[in-house]
């Protein structure tokens, strides 16, 4: 296999951000804001990398995981470059993909998600950029969290409060459909993002 550093080389990304191409042993498993996620196939590795005017997140997430380093609810990291990060490929479906297919979210989920984040601050650590595409429930029912790159900014992130307050005054009731389309998540998390949510400020 080549080197991880041979591989994230061979992923071209242009100047719109957009994914040219890749070695054939990465199979492309996400796309974010900053980075295009990818399964190394044949392992059980993913490697994030980031877009080119955004690369410096590199060094800043993974110096953040390696600060979470045995807490069992962040990936493991394995090799940082100056545009990537290894990290394990985690099996099971983000929260946002478990609303789209109706795979039900608990209020267990919710306490675990919590703990998992007050593990995060007592790390010194402010959890900031929780949304349902930055966490996991995976294939065997626990909880992972990725995406950790803004955990050291000092601004509040309201988003998690604001996610469980949702989970209990809609999503928990019995009318709240548990299967939702990608189409209205998207709109209301644009709705959110602009302030006009009435009562879930950012
Ligand atoms: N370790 C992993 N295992 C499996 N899938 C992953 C992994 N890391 C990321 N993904 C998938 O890739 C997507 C994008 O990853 P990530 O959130 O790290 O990118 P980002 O650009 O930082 O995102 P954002 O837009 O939230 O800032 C995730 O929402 C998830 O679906
Ligand atoms: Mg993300």
């Amino acid at each position: 296999m080549n080197s991880y550093l041979e591989l994230a080389n061979s992923v071209i990304i242009d100047k719109e951000n957009r994914l040219v191409s890749c070695d054939k042993s990465l199979r492309l498993i996400g796309t974010g804001r900053s980075a295009f996620v990818f399964k190394v196939t044949s392992t059980n590795k993913a490697m994030k990398v980031f877009f080119p005017n955004l690369a410096y997140i590199s060094i800043e997430e993974a110096e953040i995981y390696q600060s979470l380093q045995g807490i069992h609810y962040f990936p493991s990291i394995y090799e940082t470059g100056s545009n990537y990060i290894i990290m394990d490929y985690i099996e099971g479906y983000t929260l946002f993909e478990c609303m789209t297919y109706g795979v039900v979210i608990t209020a267990d989920h919710i306490k675990e998600i919590d703990y998992a984040l007050s593990l995060a601050s007592a790390a010194g650590l402010n959890p900031s950029d929780i949304h349902l595409r930055n966490i996991f429930i995976t294939s065997d029912g626990n909880i992972k969290l990725i995406d950790v790159a803004r955990y050291r900014q000092m601004k509040k992130c309201r988003q998690w409060s604001n996610l469980k307050k949702a989970h209990r005054q809609f999503y928990r009731k019995r009318f709240f459909l548990k299967k939702v389309p990608a189409s209205f998540l998207n709109i209301l998390a644009s709705l959110y993002k602009r302030g006009l949510i009435p009562n879930y400020r950012l």
